[in-house]
C-alpha cells in the first residue's frame, strides 16, 4: 500500500510559477523585496507604493499598503545593496510566506528585482524559486486540529523575472524538481521514529524511486546476513525492527559519469548500551537524514534528467539498548573483512556505514559522497551554518565548497589527516569505533575512510545542518533537506 499521500506526510506546498509578464492587477497580494538603495526594476504599482509610503528598505522593515489592483502590496526591506545575499533573500522569502498566510492571500506575486551576489541571473532566479516553494512548509501531519480549520490555504506564487518566457519555464521546472527533492527529505526526516522505521524508510525510497523511474532494490535482514554486513547487523541487534539496506539506481542512457551517494539511516539513535542523556534525545529521530538526502537528491536528479549515473546506497536500522544489543568490547567483522572494536555503541553511524561504503566502493564509481548526521563534535565546531566536509581530494573539496556556497547549502572543510589515526587504533581489532572527544568529527571521518576505496570521496557530516532545533528567520523547525542542493549543484558542475 502506498502511503505517499497518507497521514505521515504534509501535503501543503506553495506552487511557484516563474513569469515574465505576470498580470499583477489580478493577484490578491504582491510582495516586493526592496533594498535600501531603492535600486531595482520594479513594476509600476510597486514603484508607486514605495514612493507613496516613503519605504526605505531597511532590513527587517516591512509595510503593507492597500493598493486596489492588486489588492495589497507588501514591501519588505533587505538592507543595504551590498547585502543582497542568498541568506538575506531567504529571510525575505520566508517572511513573505508568513505574511501571505496571515492575510490569507492565496494568489501572490513575488518581486525580487535583484540578482543574488555572486550568481548568474538564471542561477539566481532558480535558487529563489526553489526556496520560495519551501517557505510554506510545515510538518503538521499529526496535528489533528489544524489552525486553519481543515481548510489549508494553498498559495500560488508568481515569481517575476526578466528572463525570456522559455527560460522562465525551464527555470520553473528545475526549481520545482529541486524543491520536490528537498521536501521529500524534510517529510522523511520529520516523520516520527515510530513511523519512520527502517522498513518504512525503505518503502518510502521505493515509492519515490518508482515515481521518477529509478530502480530500487531493498535487502531485508536475511539478505543483509547473506552479504555478511556485520556492522549493520551489530547495530541492529538491540532493535525489534528489522534493518534494511537499500540501493537506488538512476542510470540515464547518456550518463557521462558515475556518482555513488551513501546515506546513514539510523531511524532512531538512543545511543544503545552507551545510552544518551534524556535531554533532546527526541531529536535523534533525525538520525536518518543522510539516508533521506540520498533519496531526495536522486529524486531531484531524475526529475532534472541529469545525464549522470547515480547509485544511492542506504544502510538503515534503529540503535537501541536491550538484552541482545551490541556492547562495548564487542568485536565485529564487517562485509569488507575488516574488524571493528566497539568502544562506544553511540558511535553507531560509522559502524553501519562501514558496510555501505564498502558496498559502494565495489561499484567503482567516479565519485563517492556520503551524508551522515555523524557527530556532535561537528555541531560543536560549525553549528548549523555549514556541514563538515572531509576529503583528501582538494579539487573535490573546492568544488563542493563553491557549490554549497552558491545554493545556500554550505559545507566547510575540516581535516582528515592521517596524523589523527592513532586515536582510533585498536589493540584488539583493525580499528575502534570511537577516538574519544578530541577531534571527534575528524576521527569519525578517518574511521569511514578505512572502508572507502575511491580516489574522489568526500564525507559530509550533516549533524548540524540536517535539522533546525528551532524555527529561525529562514526556515521552519525540523528537517531542512541539507545535502540535496549542494549535491545537485555538484552533479551539474560535473557536466560543464
Ligand atoms: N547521531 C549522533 C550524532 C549527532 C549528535 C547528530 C547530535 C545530531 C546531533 C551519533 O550517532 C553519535 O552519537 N555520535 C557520538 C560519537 C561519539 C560516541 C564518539 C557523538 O557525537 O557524541
Ligand atoms: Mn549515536
Ligand atoms: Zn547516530
Amino acid at each position: 500500500m502506498s502511503l505517499a499521500n497518507g497521514i505521515e506526510y504534509n501535503s501543503r506546498r506553495m506552487k511557484v510559477e516563474v513569469s515574465r509578464d505576470a498580470k499583477l492587477h489580478k493577484l490578491d497580494h504582491v510582495f516586493a523585496l526592496v533594498s535600501e538603495g531603492g535600486k531595482g526594476n520594479f513594476p509600476d504599482a510597486v514603484r508607486q507604493a514605495i514612493a507613496d509610503s516613503g519605504f526605505a528598505g531597511r532590513s527587517e522593515e516591512s509595510i503593507t499598503v492597500l493598493a486596489g489592483e492588486p489588492k495589497k502590496i507588501t514591501l519588505l526591506g533587505l538592507g543595504k545593496d551590498d547585502a543582497l545575499t542568498l541568506r538575506n533573500v531567504r529571510a525575505g522569502l520566508y517572511a513573505i510566506a508568513k505574511t501571505a498566510k496571515k492575510h490569507r492571500s492565496a494568489n501572490i506575486g513575488v518581486v525580487v528585482p535583484y540578482t543574488i551576489r555572486g550568481l548568474s541571473d538564471t542561477d539566481s532566479v532558480r535558487v529563489i524559486a526553489d526556496y520560495l516553494a519551501g517557505t510554506d512548509y510545515k510538518y503538521d501531519a499529526y496535528i489533528t486540529q489544524k489552525k486553519d480549520d481543515g481548510k489549508p490555504l494553498s498559495i500560488t506564487a508568481t515569481l517575476l523575472s526578466d528572463l525570456d518566457a522559455k527560460e522562465c519555464k525551464r527555470i520553473q521546472a528545475e526549481a520545482q524538481a529541486i524543491a520536490d527533492g528537498v521536501r521529500t527529505v524534510r517529510d522523511m526526516g520529520n516523520t516520527p521514529g515510530n513511523v519512520m522505521t527502517p522498513t518504512r524508510l525503505a518503502e518510502r525510497a521505493e515509492e519515490v524511486a518508482k515515481s521518477v523511474g529509478v530502480k530500487c532494490t531493498v535487502y531485508d535482514k536475511r539478505a543483509i546476513e547473506k552479504m555478511k554486513m556485520g556492522g549493520l547487523l551489530a547495530v541492529n541487534k538491540g532493535s525489534h525492527e528489522e534493518p534494511r539496506f537499500v540501493v537506488l539506481e538512476y542510470a540515464p542512457r547518456k550518463a557521462k559519469t558515475h556518482v555513488a551517494l551513501v546515506g546513514k539511516g539510523i531511524t532512531f539513535d538512543s545511543g544503545g548500551i552507551s545510552i544518551k542523556p534524556a535531554d533532546k534525545m527526541e531529536e535523534m529521530k533525525f538520525d536518518m537524514c543522510g539516508a533521506a538526502a540520498v533519496v531526495g537528491t536522486i529524486e531531484a536528479a531524475a526529475k532534472l534528467a541529469l545525464p549522470v549515473r547515480i547509485t544511492g546506497v542506504i544502510a538503515s536500522t534503529e540503535n537501541l539498548p536491550g538484552g541482545s544489543a551490541y556492547k562495548p568490547g564487542d568485536i565485529i567483522t564487517t562485509s569488507s573483512g575488516k574488524t571493528i572494536e566497539v568502544v562506544n555503541t553511540d558511535a553507531e553511524g560509522r559502524v553501519i556505514l562501514s558496510d555501505a561504503l564498502h558496498y559502494a566502493s565495489k561499484l567503482e564509481p567516479d565519485h563517492m559522497l556520503d551524508y551522515a548526521t555523524l557527530t556532535g563534535a561537528c555541531v560543536v565546531a560549525l553549528g548549523g551554518e555549514a556541514a563538515g566536509l572531509f576529503t583528501s581530494n582538494d579539487e573535490l573539496a573546492q568544488k563542493l565548497i563553491e557549490c554549497g556556497e552558491r545554493v545556500g547549502d554550505r559545507v566547510w572543510r575540516l581535516p582528515e589527516w592521517d596524523d589523527y589515526k592513532e586515536l582510533i587504533r585498536s589493540d584488539w581489532a583493525d580499528v575502534k569505533n570511537s577516538g574519544g572527544r578530541w577531534a571527534g568529527a575528524t576521527t569519525a571521518a578517518l574511521f569511514l575512510k578505512e572502508f572507502v576505496d575511491c580516489p574522489s570521496w568526500a564525507h559530509l557530516d550533516i549533524a548540524g545542518t540536517a535539522y533546525a532545533e528551532h524555527e529561525n528567520s529562514r526556515e521552519a523547525r525540523g528537517a531542512t533537506g541539507a545535502g540535496v542542493r549542494v549535491t545537485i549543484a555538484f552533479l551539474e558542475s560535473l557536466l560543464r
